[in-house]
């Protein structure tokens, strides 16, 4: 996967990228990833990339001539960009599937902004805009990282156990299961029975009734999606009627 990032802070990027299993996959060639300047797209005496927004008010606005002459410049390079994808508070929330969607592309480029966001015509040159949550950060460098580390870590390669991420919150649509490692008791707290008994089937069993446990009580909206078995269904149900 090739990631092409346009920012006016490029080595917020290109420093995340260089430690631990993102640098790892950028020096094994799995990933790359590219951070450029949005600055030197500004073509007046200034370098100014932002102006003030018409019709008033605070902040300011990155301008869609400025964004659209580095979009053009991607577009132009091969492989060109599969996606373009903006940052923003405004655009649709990033999910799970959606990462899995855009983990199984070769090549996305992200443009994250500063200030107050883009000028509103930049939208009819991207692909879409992703929104890493209901906050709004300072600019679009974290949440652009934000979706780095989840695409990537999709990527065969990139992390240490081929298959680790299967079993991760969201992927099965539930929150994970509770994990424990040594010391078996700790403050007083022991580490749940089962899961020294060494009876894989139940572990199996009891995890799976935990991810379920945990989503009820922490992300019921989650269980309107999740893939439920009957038997999930009738544990959901014992729940309920516990409470
Ligand atoms: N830029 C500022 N806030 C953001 C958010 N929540 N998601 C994506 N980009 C942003």
């Amino acid at each position: 996967m090739k990631y092409t990032v346009y920012t006016l802070f490029p080595q917020l990027i290109s420093l995340w990228a260089q430690e631990a299993l993102l640098g790892r996959a950028n020096e094994k060639g799995v990933i790359s990833l590219d951070a450029r300047d949005l600055r030197k797209f500004a073509n007046d005496k200034h370098n100014r990339v932002d102006d003030t927004p018409y019709g008033g008010g605070a902040g300011m606005v990155i301008r869609v001539d400025v964004a659209v002459r580095a979009i053009e410049e991607i577009r132009a390079e091969t492989p060109p960009p599969d996606e373009i994808i903006l940052l923003s508070p405004v655009g649709e929330p990033l999910s799970q599937p959606m990462v899995e969607e855009l983990a199984g592309k070769d090549h996305l480029c992200l443009i994250a902004g500063r200030y107050e966001g883009f000028d509103a015509r930049l939208e009819a040159y991207v692909s879409r805009e992703v929104s890493i949550g209901d906050f709004v950060l300072m600019g679009g460098e974290v949440a652009a990282l934000a979706l780095i580390e989840a695409t990537a870590r999709l990527i065969p390669g990139v992390l240490g156990a081929a298959d680790s991420h299967h079993q991760d919150s969201f992927s099965t649509g539930l929150l994970d299961y509770p994990e424990y490692t040594r010391p078996t008791s700790f403050d007083g707290i022991a580490v749940p029975e089962i899961l020294l008994s060494g009876h894989h089937q139940k572990i199996r069993s009891w995890r799976r009734k935990q991810a379920l446990q945990r989503t009820l009580e922490r992300r019921p909206d989650l269980l309107d999606s999740a893939e439920l078995t009957d038997e999930d269904r009738a544990y959901l149900e014992e729940l309920r009627n516990e409470t």
